[in-house]
C-alpha cells in the first residue's frame, strides 16, 4: 500500500524541516524525488542519492509563478506533489511594516501553493491520476498557538483551497488532501517561544511525525480520500 516504487513525487520547501523529512521517507519507499526550495537542497539530495534514490533539485522562490510552472512542466513524470514551502514570521500586527509582511506571508504560503498546484493539477488531471498534499497548519484550523493573523489567514486559505482543488480534481482521478500540523521542532518555531504548555501530548512534534501522514496521503492508501484535512497536532485541535 505504501510502496512508492516508480512514482515521481515533487516536494516544495524540501531543504529542511518537514519537507526534508518527507523527502527522506518518500525515498525510503522507493519514490523518485523532485525537490525544490528557495534554499539549496543539494546536501539532502546527495545523502538520498548515496542511499540509492533518484533525485532532481532546483532552487527558486515559490512566489515566482513562471519558474514554478516551468519546473512542473519540465518534469517528465509527476505522480504526487507535496506543497510544503512556508514562512511564519513571529511578529505583531501593530508593527509599522506589518502590511508588507502580510503580503509576503500570503504570497508564499497561499499564492505559492497555487503557483505550484495550478500546473501540477492540470498535469495530473490530464493523465488521470495523481495525489496532492497541501501542508496547512493548526493555525488555519483554530487560530494557532502564537501565530500572527497573516499566517492564520494564509493557512485558512490553504485549507479552503484544499477543498476547492479536491472537488475540481477528484472526477479526474486526482486526490487532493491536506495535513494541518501543530507545533513542530523545525527552524520555523525557533524564536517563537512556543512550548508544550497547552499541547495534550506534552511535547512538540518531531518533523517525521508530520512527514509520515503526508507520505500516507501520497500513497494508494489514500485512494478514497479527497478534501480531507488531517489534524496532526498532539491533540490541540480535534475537528
Ligand atoms: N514547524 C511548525 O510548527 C509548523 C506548524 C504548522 C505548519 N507548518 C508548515 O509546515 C511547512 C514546513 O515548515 P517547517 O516547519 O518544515 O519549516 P522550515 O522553515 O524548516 O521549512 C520551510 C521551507 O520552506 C522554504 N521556503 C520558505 N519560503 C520559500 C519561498 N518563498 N520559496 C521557496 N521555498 C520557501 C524554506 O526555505 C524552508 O526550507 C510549512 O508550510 C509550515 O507553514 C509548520
Amino acid at each position: 500500500m505504501l510502496n512508492l516504487k516508480g512514482k515521481t513525487v515533487m516536494v516544495t520547501g524540501a531543504a529542511g524541516g518537514i519537507g526534508a523529512e518527507t523527502a527522506r521517507i518518500l525515498a525510503g519507499l522507493g519514490a523518485r524525488l523532485v525537490l525544490c526550495d528557495r534554499a539549496d537542497c543539494s546536501a539532502l539530495a546527495d545523502t538520498l542519492r548515496a542511499d540509492g534514490a533518484e533525485v532532481i533539485t532546483d532552487a527558486f522562490d515559490i512566489r515566482d509563478r513562471h519558474r514554478a510552472e516551468q519546473f512542473v512542466t519540465d518534469q517528465p513524470r509527476l505522480d504526487a506533489v507535496v506543497a510544503n514551502a512556508g514562512f511564519c514570521p513571529w511578529d505583531d500586527w501593530h508593527d509599522p511594516d506589518w502590511d508588507d509582511t502580510f503580503d509576503d506571508v500570503i504570497d508564499i504560503n497561499l499564492k505559492g501553493v497555487i503557483n505550484v498546484m495550478r500546473p501540477a493539477l492540470d498535469r495530473m488531471m490530464s493523465q488521470g491520476h495523481g495525489k496532492a498534499v497541501l501542508v496547512a497548519s493548526v493555525a488555519g484550523r483554530m487560530g494557532g498557538l502564537k501565530a500572527s493573523p497573516h499566517y492564520v489567514a494564509a493557512k485558512g486559505g490553504v485549507i479552503s483551497m484544499t477543498r476547492w482543488m479536491a472537488g475540481k480534481a477528484a472526477p479526474h482521478g486526482v486526490n487532493v488532501n491536506a495535513v494541518a500540523p501543530g507545533a513542530t521542532e523545525t527552524g520555523m518555531v525557533s524564536g517563537s517561544g512556543i512550548d508544550a504548555v497547552g499541547i495534550p501530548v506534552g511535547r512538540l512534534a518531531a518533523p517525521e511525525e508530520i512527514a509520515r501522514p503526508i507520505v500516507f496521503l501520497c500513497s494508494d492508501g489514500a485512494s478514497y480520500m479527497s478534501g480531507a484535512v488531517l489534524d496532526v497536532n498532539g491533540g490541540v485541535h480535534v475537528g
